[in-house]
């Protein structure tokens, strides 16, 4: 019995390092090398055993991320050594004068190398980890003592539960970096510096989900960044895609670490932390300003809100021999980029009506510059932002542009105020249809419900025709508005029929324009149900639903008919998208919509062997086959690939999941091993569909 016991928790422990070992892959190194199916088993086995003995959790364990409990309060924790800040540098001569100043108080100066890093516009983190475990996370706070908010950390996935100590540090092949030099010994107490931060996307796909589901979106990715890690409780911290680059070893106690900046990031990317890939070292000031300066040009680029560049001397004994000024270290700058914030004045207020009925408030501004764009338009996220800042018609406003984010105001000048302001009123009717908005329970936007509101129509319709939808060319929204303005599209099944007369008759249209836009309509009848599905519109059915539906049921008059339950036996579909999708194919002016559809004949269906009542344990990957497999034939394994959902195709792409492998292949074997596709047997085939 000993024995079994002692054989399982040797395999605990090796599903735990393979787990985090993947995590890293997925989330760090953003290059899987497992499917998510594989990673999925590793993970169930993982918990399996967890459960049967509850006594063998450890903290790093990867089920062990989001599971503490709401906390009271955040307790106090003294950082090890003071948590500084640094000076800044606005433009190339502000760095040239700071490295002059420094050149005076150190010979050394002269020949000094210099790391350039973004300076990202999030949180300073302090992570401690003892004997390779993370044990402690805290905020900047004032510098010398931040909050404890290691619950919070430890559900930010790309934040190593555990890192490698001594003799397990073999990351040469595994992982893609390697120690910067084999003298350095890992510490048995290490403590590093990073910033916690919310990338732009994310940031920007979390504010579109929050106002399709009608509630409050956040304001920038900083603050939400901040809110997010300062949740007593951590389940909400894990919801948040909050990520972190790690950039200094703030204390390190029985071991050797470098001493170099470089070194530094090179070590502990090694150690396995995430780390900015654009940092770089230079050997002289001026091609490190050169370098700061392309990324002032290029930062809609980065993924992430970055105010800067870290101009850093490389030799960190050097950089502390400096010393510092308050609490700015000399060895460092911060190069700032100029601030994409102006003041401007608010014209007025606008509404648009959201696809959803949605109504955004937003801003009609004075025309403004903000770092080579003109703006115009700025969101004013919704009303209750409006009232709580007390945002005036003709006030001045401070208007924000950031990366790729849409611009957005943060808040009036109130000083400059001359009294004709004018307070605004949230609209009590669409401002596209005129019919009454209604609120809901719970959430804070404003709806317009009427289904044949123009506005709506407009935005169901360029969604319909939209590039993740039924993709049709050459359909722009001028055109959309045009033909919604003509009165010839009254819903998306009117695109079906209409006729090159009818197009001949809007400005702008010539025979070859109209004739290659029937073209672009006719091709799009042959598009998958899977589209047509996504196409649709429907609360809470995106592209991967819409994919699980068109699947389970085949056609639409199949899914039509599925009752909430039914519709539930699909993994990961809740009751909330069940509802909404059983509540749209109820309405009737919807019906009348697939009516015209299937008359239309735009009403793809699925081959009798892809349609399955649940998801098959391959759903979601592709196979490519090549060579003779011993058991199956050629016809037999599509058919045991498609009947477990899976897909079969006729080549190798970078898409493709898994070769399956059998005798004298062809010459897709060889494209799948350049490639990394994972090549499996029959055998394996089999055992990966359970
Ligand atoms: S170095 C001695 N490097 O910028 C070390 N800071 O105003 C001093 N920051 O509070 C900090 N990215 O939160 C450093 N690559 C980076 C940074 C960075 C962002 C933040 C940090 C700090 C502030 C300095």
């Amino acid at each position: 019995m000993q024995n079994m016991a002692d054989k399982l928790l040797t395999r605990y422990e090796e599903l735990k390092a393979q787990v985090n070992f993947h995590n890293y892959r997925y989330h760090v190194l953003d290059a899987p090398i497992i499917s998510d199916l594989e990673y999925d088993r590793l993970l169930n086995e993982l918990k399996k055993i967890e459960t049967d003995h509850p006594n063998w959790i450890t903290p790093d364990s990867p089920t062990q991320r989001a599971g503490a409990r709401p906390a009271d309060r955040f307790e106090k924790i003294r950082h090890p050594a003071a948590i500084l800040s640094l000076a800044n540098a606005f433009g190339a001569d502000d760095a040239r004068a700071w490295l002059e100043r420094v050149k005076k108080l150190d010979d050394r100066v002269e020949k000094a190398k210099f790391v350039v890093e973004p300076k990202i516009d999030g949180l300073s983190v302090v992570l401690h980890y003892r004997d390779g475990m993370f044990v402690q996370g805290a905020t900047r706070g004032d510098g010398e003592v931040g909050e404890d908010i290691t619950s919070n950390l430890r559900t930010i996935r790309t934040i190593p539960l555990k890192i490698p100590v001594n003799s397990e540090l073999v990351i040469g092949n595994s992982r893609s970096a390697q120690l910067p030099s084999t003298n350095y010994q890992l510490p048995k107490y290490l403590v590093v510096r990073g910033e916690a931060f919310i990338p732009i996307k994310e940031f920007d796909e979390l504010n579109k989900k929050l106002e399709e589901a009608g509630e409050k979106t956040y304001l920038n990715p900083r603050n939400t960044a901040a809110g997010s890690l300062r949740q007593l409780d951590p389940q909400l911290t894990a919801s948040r895609p909050l990520t972190l680059l790690v950039y200094q070893i703030v204390h390190s106690e029985g071991g050797k670490v470098p001493t170099s900046q470089w070194e530094i990031l090179e070590y502990l990317k090694a150690l396995g932390f995430p780390m900015a890939d654009v940092a770089k070292r230079f050997n002289d000031l001026d091609s490190a300003i050169a370098y700061t300066e392309t990324w002032n040009e290029g930062r809609d680029k980065l993924a992430y809100e970055a105010d800067g560049m870290v101009i850093k001397i490389d030799d960190l004994n050097l950089a502390a021999d400096l010393g510092f000024v308050g609490k700015d270290p000399r060895g460092a700058i911060a190069f700032k980029f100029p601030a994409r914030e102006v003041t401007t004045t608010l014209n007025d207020i606008g509404v648009a009506v959201g696809r959803t009925g949605v109504l955004t408030p937003y801003a009609m501004l004075e025309p403004v510059e903000i770092g080579g764009v003109v703006v115009e338009r700025a969101t004013l996220h919704n009303f209750d932002f409006i009232a709580e800042k007390d945002i005036r018609v003709g006030d001045r406003v401070l208007v924000k542009r950031a990366g790729e984010v849409i611009p957005y105001i943060i808040g009036p000048v109130v000083d400059a105020r001359s009294g004709k302001e004018r307070k605004y009123k949230p609209p009590t009717t669409c401002p596209a249809c005129g019919q009454a908005v209604e609120h809901f329970e719970g959430e804070v936007a404003w709806y317009c419900v009427n289904a044949a509101c123009p506005a709506q129509l407009l935005r169901n319709v360029e969604h319909f025709v939209s590039r993740g939808a039924m993709d049709i060319v050459g359909l722009g929204y001028k055109i959309v508005e045009q033909l919604i303005e003509a009165g010839l599209v009254k819903d998306v099944a009117d695109l079906f029929t209409l006729t090159k007369d009818q197009l001949l008759e809007l400005e702008g249209f010539a025979d070859k324009k109209a004739e290659n836009l029937l073209k672009s309509l006719e091709q799009a009848r042959a598009q998958s149900l899977n589209r047509l599905i996504a196409a649709l519109g429907i609360h809470g059915v995106g592209e991967v639903t819409a994919g699980d539906l068109a699947r389970a049921f085949g056609d639409l008059s199949a899914l039509s008919k599925a009752s909430a339950e039914e519709l539930q036996l699909i993994e990961g579909l809740g009751p909330n998208i069940a509802e909404s999708i059983v509540d749209w194919f109820s309405q009737s002016a919807n019906q009348k919509v697939l009516k015209k559809l299937k008359a239309a004949g735009v009403w793809p269906e699925m081959q009798k062997s892809e349609v399955r009542m649940q998801n098959g344990a391959l759903s979601g990957f592709t196979f490519v086959v090549t060579g003779t497999l011993p058991t199956l034939s050629r016809d037999g394994v599509k058919e045991f690939i498609e009947s477990n959902g899976g897909k079969v195709i006729d080549s190798v792409s970078k898409k493709t999941s898994y070769l399956v492998l059998g005798e004298n292949p062809g010459s897709k074997f060889e494209k799948a091993k350049s490639l990394g596709i994972n090549i499996i047997s029959e055998d394996e085939l089999k055992k990966l569909a359970g």
